[in-house]
């Protein structure tokens, strides 16, 4: 059974030249973001305390990706819980699921994927609980990457010829399962000869569009420009970008959305322009238990994202910061999300619910 299950988590890399989160041989693999673009170096895991350490500190990032990581390392945790309680390791697992649930708050497609790995987990017995469990980790990462592909298509038929875009922070392959929410679009508009030119936000302070997005465009051959945040409405005033396009960490039951912050910003600027703002974002992604953006948790991080920059001062000491790393965008300013379960145009609670169904998160 393992071989097979190996196989399997095989197979998904196979489709794919970029690849955040690996499977192999009974170990986690993340490809240290924290890096790119400058060194692309894997880190090995067989712990689930250092997996829920890897995505708190941005090996892994993007709500997806860190959905799939936090998936396999409940395999992780299950595995070693067996070795050493036998029969007795569904109790001595949940320490290590409550670690990987803390790790970052925003993400809500983590505890999305632990939930449903949880959901499984009550169902077995005392013995070995790797398989089934490894089942469904990868399961959720098949089901994440079709959801990519099935989304980029059906944002690329919105996007007319021609096409200037803006994009925010990294929602590529290396945010995702695999192919990406916002760049999946990207990369299908580009495929059916729709873009003309992508323009990148550098997305401070952790630079996800000039490290890690501009990365994957170029090695894509997709045009990309790279601009400062500053220059995103500017850009937009001197007309021809039709869309920007984002993915999110968490939508509200009535279509507010939670972001990178600086999407709030730009969908501000976009509505200013008649620039037409699209969400890319799979079913996981939505927290219908939330009604509105108001009560989606907001990570604060360290100011010492603000004020150093690889390890080199660019702050004055001394000077307090305010850093929250994502903002929410109220849904009256986004055009329309894309699901794979189909697209919300204009969205509200409505018609989130008729896309979504009203049954509980860990069902989708
Ligand atoms: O802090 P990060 O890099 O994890 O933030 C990522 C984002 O904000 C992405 O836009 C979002 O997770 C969607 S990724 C498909």
């Amino acid at each position: 059974v393992r071989d097979a299950l190996e196989e399997r988590a095989q197979a998904i890399l196979r489709t794919e030249t970029i690849r955040a989160v690996q499977w192999r041989e009974g170990q986690l693999l993340l490809l240290d973001q924290r890096r790119l673009h400058a060194v692309c170096e894997y880190l090995a895991y067989t712990d689930a305390t250092e997996v829920a350490e890897a995505i708190r500190a941005m090996v892994v990032r993007g709500a997806p990706a860190i959905g799939v990581a936090a998936a396999y390392a409940v395999v992780l945790a299950a595995g070693q819980a067996h070795a050493f309680a036998g029969s007795a390791w569904q109790t001595a697992v949940q320490t290590d699921l409550v670690k990987l649930r803390q790790a970052r708050p925003t993400a809500v497609n983590l505890h999305w994927a632990i939930d449903r790995m949880q959901a499984r987990l009550a169902s077995l017995d005392g013995s070995d609980p790797v398989p089934a469990l490894l089942e469904l980790a990868i399961t959720i990462h098949e089901q994440d990457l079709h959801a990519c592909r099935r989304m980029g298509q059906l944002g690329a038929e919105l996007i007319g010829t021609d096409a200037n875009v803006m994009t925010h922070c990294n929602a590529g392959a290396l945010a995702t399962g695999g192919y990406g929410t916002a760049l999946g679009v990207i990369r299908a508009a580009h495929s059916a000869g729709k873009l003309r030119e992508v323009f990148v936000d550098e997305t401070r302070p952790w630079l996800q569009g000039a490290r890690l997005t501009a990365w994957e465009l170029l090695r894509e051959g997709i045009p990309a420009t790279l601009i400062a945040d500053g220059a995103a409405a500017f850009r937009m005033q001197a007309g021809g970008i039709t869309w920007v396009i984002v993915g999110a960490d968490r939508i509200a039951a009535n279509g507010d959305v939670a972001n990178k912050i600086g999407t709030y910003g730009l969908a501000l600027s976009a509505r200013a322009h008649g620039v037409k703002v699209m969400v890319v974002a799979p079913v996981s992604t939505f927290d219908t238990s939330i009604e509105s953006g108001l009560a989606i948790p907001i990570e604060q991080r360290d100011g010492a994202e603000l004020t150093a920059l690889a390890g080199q001062s660019v702050a004055v000491p001394g000077v307090k910061t305010w850093n929250p790393v994502f903002d929410v965008t109220p849904a009256l300013l986004v055009d329309v999300i894309v699901t794979e379960r189909g697209v919300i145009m204009a969205p509200d609670a409505e018609k989130v619910r008729a896309v979504l169904g009203s049954g509980p998160a860990s069902s989708r």
